[in-house]
């Protein structure tokens, strides 16, 4: 059963999605006690970002030990257990594996610092002056100097030494992980940075025109081959690879049958809001994935990029690591009334859909975090801070931290939550049918499109419209004036209230043919 190729996916993020001991950070157990919230969600899987032990220099994306649970997290058998209990209400486990680099406690890491042999996993190099001038993905250099000239390469922070994928050893070890957490009942791999493994060995500068040093080198593709083959020595084991690429050709290569089994598409989320760019994004999707007989995803959020709440309610709707647009004016209502909208977009074209934790909420980016309370890595070296994206769940209650720790008295939550998200907690949502909670279960529960073709309704570019089969239609209406509705027998979902029998803009409806 190919679950992966239609599911809805909940991405939980550890640290904030619910507090079991009450120290502020979320954790195993409160993510158990929670289970309910995404069974009545009605999700297929849940992606686990990681969980694993790490000094959180990279909030768990430099891992010290991937077989084992952060004791801020909980204890392994806690996550087998939540594997096991999710499982029993029909909910899959994604977990996150992190290939790239490890963290700068790793034993491997430790033992090369030491001048063990460990030294050849990693990328040490003599020189007088730093190897390369190559910037790391979160800005800045990417060597840090260990003693008088000995240079290691990290292309994200100094904490997440990058491993030398040419070593036999590095891809024993990370075969051996996958089939650790295969065997405990993950049931899918995400694939952190899936595209940066191998590096030129030549350490060439980055030039233009010239091939990459380090994006997407054609010898990853033999890695994630013998990735396939263990995980197709299960039953019904997806891998989902992180890959941020702009050509859909060199993208859609890691796609083919026997490599990953789906990656993210960033097209859409980076896109504006308008009408001509989605289309086309949304058609580009779809050609290049039909191509290669892959699915496509849809994903609007995750953990690192501003919540679309708030893009959407921007002038500039574009994202970009490049553009910061952090403290520009936003509409959070219009803001609000388009995630709606595109809720309804991305939930009926065809593939998977992503679902970043708070989004089913509503929740916009806390861009009023104190500076001196920014944990992300990222903010000293490109000046924006993944935190706003990242803050705790508002759950029940009219104060912070509604609910989101489970006992009397907790410490306060890891970051900040907005004094305006008391409106948006679980309780206060449940029941409410104009809720953005209601809206994603209402949504979720009607998704049954298996099977069904797309096919564009409407010529007139400033409508998204198209059936899927024969008996269904969503129609997004993206021009300044409200439209008539397509002939249909029932009105299963509207985003907002309709205009008499028109669809106003910035609204979507699902609708029975
Ligand atoms: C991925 C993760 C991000 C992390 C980075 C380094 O892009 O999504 O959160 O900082 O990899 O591991």
């Amino acid at each position: 059963m190919q679950w992966w190729r239609d599911a809805v996916i909940y991405q939980v993020y550890p640290r904030s999605f619910a507090d079991g001991n009450g120290d502020g950070v979320g954790d195993v157990a409160g993510i158990r006690a929670r289970l309910g919230h995404l069974r009545d969600l009605g999700v297929d899987a849940i992606w686990m970002s990681p969980w694993y032990p790490s000094p959180m220099a990279d909030a768990g994306y430099d891992v010290s030990d991937f077989r084992d649970i952060d004791p801020a997290f909980g204890t392994l058998a806690e996550a087998e257990a939540l594997i096991a209990e999710a499982h029993e209400i029909g909910i899959r486990i994604i977990i996150d594996v992190v290939p790239n680099h490890v963290s700068s406690e790793h034993p491997w890491f430790r033992a090369a610092l030491a001048g063990g042999p460990e030294r050849d996993y990693f990328w040490f190099r003599k020189s007088q002056n730093m190897p390369t001038n190559w910037v790391g993905e979160f800005g800045g250099t990417t060597w840090t100097k260990v003693d008088d000239d000995t240079w290691y390469l990290h292309l994200f922070t100094p904490e997440q030494p990058d491993l030398n994928w040419e070593h036999p050893d590095v891809r024993a070890e990370f075969e051996s992980i996958l089939r650790f957490w295969f065997d405990r009942g993950a049931d899918g791999i995400r694939i952190d940075s899936a595209a940066l493994l191998f590096k030129d060995t030549a350490l060439p500068e980055v030039t233009d025109g010239e091939p990459h040093p380090f994006h997407d080198l054609d010898a990853v593709h033999d890695v994630y081959r013998s990735w396939r083959r263990i995980a197709d020595e299960y039953a019904d084991r997806a891998l989902i690879g992180e890959v941020w690429m702009p050509d859909v050709e060199r993208f859609t290569n890691y796609l083919r049958p026997d490599e990953l089994h789906a990656a993210f598409n960033f097209d859409l989320l980076g896109c504006a809001w308008d009408p001509y760019k989605m289309r086309s994004s949304i058609e580009r999707t779809l050609e290049s994935h039909a191509h290669i007989g892959a699915p496509p995803t849809w994903v609007l959020s995750n953990h690192d990029v501003t919540r679309h709440v708030t893009r959407y309610g921007r002038a500039d709707t574009t994202f970009s690591f490049d553009n910061n647009l952090d403290g520009t004016p936003v509409d959070l209502e219009l803001g609000t009334r388009r995630a709606r909208a595109a809720a309804l977009l991305t939930l009926s074209l065809p593939g998977a859909a992503y679902i970043y934790q708070g989004e089913e909420l509503g929740l916009w980016e806390n861009e009023t975090i104190p500076e001196d309370q920014f944990q992300d890595p990222m903010y000293a070296r490109r000046g924006h801070s993944r935190d706003g994206c990242r803050v705790p769940l508002p759950w029940s209650g009219d104060e912070p931290p509604y609910g989101f720790s489970a006992v009397e008295n907790p410490a306060d939550p890891w970051l900040p939550q907005p004094a305006e998200w008391k409106d948006r907690t679980v309780q206060t949502q449940t029941g409410d049918p104009n809720s953005m909670l209601e809206l994603y279960r209402s949504a979720i529960r009607l998704r049954d499109f298996t099977g069904q073709e797309l096919t564009w309704l409407e010529e007139e570019a400033e409508l998204l419209a198209f059936t899927r089969g024969t008996g269904f239609a969503c129609v997004l209406n993206l021009s300044e004036t409200p439209v008539p509705l397509p002939e249909h027998r029932t009105l299963l979902l509207a985003s907002s209230p309709l205009d008499g029998a028109l669809l106003p803009r910035d609204t979507a409806v699902w609708l029975r043919l």
